[in-house]
């Protein structure tokens, strides 16, 4: 086995083991009465959270928003949406969080603001090479008039990333960049007042408690000097691109992060933060984990994998890698608001020729099994578990939510099915709010309000929605909720488990096997069933063990003998 951490996991950093659990928070809880999740629906479910086991929760943006893209277009960053509470809540949340033990992240949104943000409405009412308009990313156009963009890259939504602005004497002007929708405009991080504003914003929640960040579009603020042509047959700018984009992953963006790095040092205890940044390989994703850079940074190449053996067994390989050179303990993750969940997902990717299900919604859904996508969904969350380092779970993951493809066609928010010309049912599917009772009455207990429909919470959920609520999976052995509080309390009483080392142990090729201390092993099998290892011990599995078998599809955590 490779080297050891040197210190034990009392005393090193939380974040180097932590299992962080990702709230959606406009479907998590519904404690008003609105339809839509808040921050003292989450108050109200502090108790679940710890008795799941997980040590750090992850608030997705609550700030106020026009809610174009669900709080990721933020107009205030020192501030919460109203339909969402108040900044008092916010901090009894932080408070509370604390009480129980566990860590809190907010997410930060420095890419981009929302449209009506001031400073970008600032920019729209001031002049061309104004200090206003210096704060985002406004260009001239080409052409005779400057009637073309300035450059040719597509949004990740879809459609040309530059928007057209009539100035203030009513003519068509300036351009400016959009990496997302057309209300989601760039910011300008060569500019010192932008970088200024976000060290404030950072220190703003550091105050009131927060442990640490969750950074959207990590890889995306800092664009290539003089803004060159995409130069590939397509210039969409998609978040997991195949080739560099120059608009992802450029240099400049570590100087921000050791600088955020000086500031979350300067607070006690371990604060941190975790990128969302779709690089790879992980050589790439290395570079914002330096020790005076970033913590974590969400494992995609893990996400993005199908459920086969050799792949993941080389991807794995080739993260602790990549990430150990500097370091960095890796943080593996299956499921997030914007990826089709991994019941689905894990099936789906069998389809011939249809492989990436994960940002786009492809798949011949007629071929899905829900049995089996549950199967491997079950079985992965045991791998991730056990896998080195630390890991997010996103909310419903532990009640294995499906996708949900029923959502008519009318009530879908994303904004990627509009800008997709209605060709992408966007990201909908993964966010209908948590089924927490069985029967409908207020949205199967989402809700605070009895009388609320499923159809009439903010997303509608599926008829069936109440079989996967936590009402239903409490009393059930073998449910996956209770898989999913069973793993993490093992993994809590197993020192070896979380940062740390691991073992391959000789396997078919239909298997993967690996120790994670001398008298801790985890299979996974993804062929006809196995026999357990002799004198094994199960101390967990993901499906029923038969006649000492260990099925297709499962994965069993053993103690096996150290001899
Ligand atoms: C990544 C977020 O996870 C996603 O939901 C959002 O749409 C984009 N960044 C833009 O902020």
């Amino acid at each position: 086995m490779s080297a050891l951490p040197l210190l034990s996991r009392k005393e090193r950093p939380w974040w180097r083991d932590a299992v962080t659990y990702q709230i959606y928070i406009r479907s998590f809880a519904d404690a008003n009465g609105d339809g839509k999740g808040d921050v003292n629906g989450i108050r109200s479910r502090l108790p679940y959270l710890k008795e799941l086991g997980v040590d750090a929760l992850w608030i997705t943006p609550w700030y106020p928003s026009p809610q174009i893209d669900h709080g990721y277009d933020v107009a205030d960053y020192l501030n919460i949406e109203p339909d969402y509470g108040n900044l008092a809540q916010a901090e009894a949340l932080i408070k509370e969080v604390h009480e129980f033990g566990m860590k809190i992240l907010v997410d930060i949104v420095p890419n981009h603001s929302s449209d009506k943000h001031a400073w970008f409405q600032e920019a729209l009412q001031s002049a061309p090479g104004s200090i206003a308009r210096e704060r985002y990313m406004f260009r001239d156009g080409k052409g005779k008039d400057g009637e073309l963009p300035p450059n040719n890259w597509q949004a990740v939504f879809g459609g040309p990333a530059w928007e057209r602005i009539r100035e203030a004497d009513g003519k068509l002007g300036q351009w400016y960049l959009h990496l997302f929708a057309v209300e989601q405009p760039d910011f300008n991080w060569e500019n010192a007042e932008v970088r200024e504003h976000f060290e404030e914003v950072l220190r703003f929640w550091l105050d009131r408690g927060v442990d640490g960040f969750r950074i959207d579009v990590a890889h995306g603020m800092i664009k290539a000097p003089g803004l060159p042509d995409v130069v590939a047959p397509d210039p969409k700018a998609e978040m997991l691109a195949p080739e560099n984009r120059p608009f992802w992953d450029q240099d400049g963006v570590h100087d921000i992060y050791r600088q955020w790095r000086r500031i979350l040092d300067s607070y006690q205890g371990d604060r941190m933060a975790v990128a969302e940044a779709w690089v790879s390989p992980a050589s790439r994703i290395a570079r914002y984990l330096r020790p005076d850079e970033l913590a974590n940074s969400f494992n995609f190449d893990f996400l993005s994998s199908p459920w086969e053996p050799i792949t993941l067994k080389k991807m794995i390989d080739r993260s602790i890698a990549a990430l150990s050179e500097v370091g960095a303990p890796s943080s593996w993750v299956l499921n997030n608001h914007d990826v089709v969940r991994s019941v689905d997902r894990f099936d789906l990717a069998l389809i011939p020729g249809k492989a990436n299900t994960t940002l786009e919604r492809h798949g011949d859904v007629t071929k899905f099994d829900i049995v089996r996508g549950t199967q491997r969904a079950r079985a992965g969350a045991l791998l991730m578990l056990a896998l080195p380092g630390g890991a997010y779970v996103y909310q419903g993951e532990e009640l294995a939510l499906p996708e949900a493809r029923d959502i008519p066609e009318d009530r879908l928010t994303d904004p990627r099915w509009a800008l997709s010309q209605q060709t992408d049912r966007g990201r909908d599917g993964c966010r209908v709010p948590l089924p927490w009772r069985s029967s409908p009455a207020g949205a199967f207990g989402f809700s605070s309000e009895n009388n609320l429909t499923p159809s009439q919470s903010w997303l509608p959920q599926s008829d069936g929605w109440g079989t996967f609520s936590v009402e239903s999976q409490d009393s059930d052995p073998d449910s996956t909720l209770n898989l999913y509080r069973r793993a993490l309390a093992i993994r809590r009483g197993e020192e070896a488990l979380g940062d740390g080392s691991i073992e391959w142990l000789d396997a078919s090729n239909s298997v993967l096997a690996f120790k994670r201390s001398e008298d801790f092993a985890c299979y996974v099998n993804f062929g006809a069933p196995i026999a357990l290892p002799k004198s094994a011990q199960v101390l967990l599995a993901s499906s029923p063990i038969n006649g000492g078998m260990i099925p297709t599809d499962a994965t069993v955590w053993m103690r096996i003998s150290s001899k």
